[in-house]
């Protein structure tokens, strides 16, 4: 019998694949589609600082401009009515999300700035989530602004939200910090609790003929699990808080692959996307059949079994692996 449940912000999950934010997540039907499939969590697809910044502007100009405006009445963000908030969509979906379904949902918000739009924190709480994951997307193109002070406001930004829910906190990141151990270890002082690793920055494409920028959303390839994967392997074992894995796990390879790396669970959108919510179910057969072959009795005797400080080569996982991986490549014409 193979046991493959896990535990992950502190809840216990009975296997370790989560439904990463994706369009998947978006309608109660597909959720409740993923949770006949067998998958232990979903996160739901974000909601961003912009939306919350954009719709409460849009709703004072109204306000600003209507008979009887006052500044008292531009103070509020009415719950419902006319208005239809996005927002207050996301918080009314949670809510619907969480009925519908007995695993547990984790609410996403996306943003960098510390700003009133973080109160959204504590509401997606009180809709029902039983964690939050917290997005720090940012691309920074100012010249004048130095690392250090990036990554002190995402620190106080992480440390706002943390206090103000009593939910667990995931962070997920960029893998584009120069010290990432050293950044990781700021954020789980700041409390915390699991770090998703990596956001996957989608990359504008240049349309030559229409001398224009292309948005075309390209879904993940096998091969963009190696650098998570690498990470995970570096930071498990050092850190108090845990390690999900999202980017590039395409089959019940990847999942072993996250868990031995150190990841409690292996997140997954692309793959889902791709073949839809049924794929779980086949994931978690191949999964138990591997393990099953190999004598594996749970997901926690293979956990970091991989990580760097486990493998007989642990720089492997360093600059002084690059020069044999070049030195390796044989296929010259
Ligand atoms: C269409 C689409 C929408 C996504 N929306 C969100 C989102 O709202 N919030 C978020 O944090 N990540 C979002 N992601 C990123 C995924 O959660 C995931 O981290 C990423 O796709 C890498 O995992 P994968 O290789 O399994 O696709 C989205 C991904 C896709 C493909």
């Amino acid at each position: 019998m193979v046991d493959l449940s896990t535990t992950y912000l502190g809840m216990r999950l009975k296997n370790p694949l989560v439904a990463a934010a994706s369009p998947l997540t978006k309608s109660v039907e597909r959720v409740q589609k993923l949770e006949a499939a067998g998958i232990a969590a979903v996160v739901l697809y974000s909601l961003f600082e912009e939306q919350i910044i954009s719709e409460s502007l849009e709703l004072d100009h109204f306000l600003s401009r209507s008979e009887g405006f006052s500044a008292e009445a531009s103070s509020y963000l009415p719950d419902t009515g006319e208005y239809s908030l996005l927002p207050d969509r996301y918080l009314d979906h949670v809510q619907r999300v969480k009925k519908a379904i007995g695993i547990p949902v984790i609410g996403s918000l996306n943003g960098v700035s510390k700003g009133g739009w973080i109160r959204y924190a504590r509401l997606i709480q009180e809709a029902g989530a039983d964690a939050l994951e917290l997005n720090l997307y940012y691309l920074p193109t100012d010249a004048s602004l130095k690392a250090h002070d990036i990554e002190d406001a995402q620190v106080e930004l992480v440390a706002a939200v943390k206090s103000s829910i009593s939910i667990p906190l995931a962070v997920k990141l960029s893998p584009f910090y120069t010290s990432l151990p050293n950044f990781v270890q700021m954020l789980a002082d700041a409390g915390t609790d699991g770090f998703v690793l990596f956001n996957r920055f989608y990359q504008p494409d240049l349309d030559i003929e229409e001398l224009s920028i292309a948005h075309t959303l390209e879904l993940s390839a096998l091969a963009e699990l190696r650098l998570p994967l690498r990470w995970i392997a570096i930071l498990h074992g050092r850190l108090k808080a845990d390690l999900a894995l999202t980017t590039g796990v395409r089959d019940h390879e990847g999942v072993i692959k996250a868990v031995m790396a150190g990841a409690r669970v292996a997140m997954l959108a692309s793959e889902l996307l791709r073949k839809g919510p049924g794929r779980v179910a086949e994931l978690l057969t191949d999964l138990t059949a591997w393990m099953s072959a190999r004598e594996y009795t749970s997901i926690d005797q293979m956990r970091g079994s991989m990580n760097q400080q486990s493998v007989a080569e642990p720089a492997a996982f360093e600059r002084a692996n690059y020069m044999k991986v070049l030195g390796s490549y044989r296929d010259l014409p």
